[in-house]
């Protein structure tokens, strides 16, 4: 039976702490050439732009031994030239694996279910596992297993929904402040709430960064306006003016606190220059360990067992 990661849901706690120690033993490799992906081809269909996810995958790829294909937002044009199902269909009897990056989580869903090669979801409206994986090294790697508290600024949406269920099954607690109807939403909030219960993570939903922030050891941001949602940039704008990650609102975190950001990042809206350019930011090596991984998890997918 293939498996997909199209979302944090598709691991188990176990699975993720493996998935973790894998990670690290790529990353202390340097990126050595090895070959868990002898002869496995993987496409990354996108329908949208990327500079992280496609570069990461591409030389994870080659790294690992195996062949990749790009097919851009117009090549595929998923849904319109052709149905998902089709494509679906079509690629798996080229491939071992589609990096799908999509807008509707449907399509990604969708592409799984009629497709017999691996989906691994490179985002979605609703999901970005992949950066979830890199988001849990990186706060591993800063604070180990000691219980740390995960703050998440801003809009409750794919990255937030990734972060919220790779802390749960690592057991960080996490503190969410969006605005009004901007909030995680409730389904994947009832499904971290339930590993929360196992881990004893503590998770905590509001509408004031400040109480969100106190005392936390990560500060995470993302923008105001994810991919698709440009038309309601003038509205989002005001939404979100309250939700700025700046000097005033870090002095409420733990003094040793890392600031987070999946990237890329507006200066000014949702972070100030002063902080994610300021000492306490790991954003770079947070985008470094997104090659370390989907190294992690093309290996687990589709090495040899
Ligand atoms: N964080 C992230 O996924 O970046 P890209 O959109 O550049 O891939
Ligand atoms: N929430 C953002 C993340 C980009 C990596 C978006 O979906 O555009």
């Amino acid at each position: 039976m293939k498996r997909d990661l199209l979302s944090l849901q598709d691991i188990t706690n176990d699975e993720m702490q493996k998935l973790l120690d894998l990670g690290s033993r790529f990353k202390a490799n340097k990126g050595k050439l090895s070959s868990e992906l002898a002869g496995k081809a993987v496409a990354l269909v996108f329908q949208k732009p990327s500079n992280r996810t496609r570069v990461s995958f591409e030389i994870a790829i080659w790294q690992l031994g195996g062949k990749c294909l790009y097919l851009a937002p117009q090549e595929i044009d998923l849904g319109k030239r052709e149905s998902v199902e089709d494509v679906a269909k079509t690629l798996s009897r080229y491939l071992d694996c589609i990096v799908a990056r999509t807008f509707s989580h449907e399509d990604v869903v969708a592409l799984a279910k009629h497709s017999s090669a691996v989906i691994i979801n490179g985002l979605s409206d609703l999901f970005h596992p992949c950066q979830g994986l890199a988001d849990v090294l990186t706060i591993k790697e800063k604070f180990g297993t000691a219980k740390a508290t995960v703050a998440y600024i801003g809009d409750g949406n794919n990255v937030c929904h990734s972060l919220l269920l790779g802390c749960a099954r690592i057991g960080y607690d996490v503190a969410i402040a969006t605005p009004k109807e901007y909030e995680p939403h409730a389904d994947v909030v009832k499904i971290a709430e339930k590993i929360a219960k196992q881990t004893g993570t503590k998770i905590l939903l509001t509408r004031k960064p400040q109480d969100a922030v106190k005392g936390a050891h990560v500060i995470y941001s993302d923008v105001w306006v994810s991919m698709g949602q440009e038309a309601e940039t003038a509205k989002r704008k005001k939404d979100f003016k309250d939700f700025q990650v700046n000097k005033s609102l870090v002095q409420h975190a733990h003094k040793d606190y890392i600031f987070m950001h999946c990237l890329p990042a507006h200066r000014g809206l949702e972070v100030t220059a002063e902080i994610i350019d300021g000492p306490h930011s790991v954003v770079f090596d947070q985008a470094e360990n997104r090659l370390h991984m989907q190294k992690a998890a093309l290996s687990f997918l589709l090495g040899d067992k």
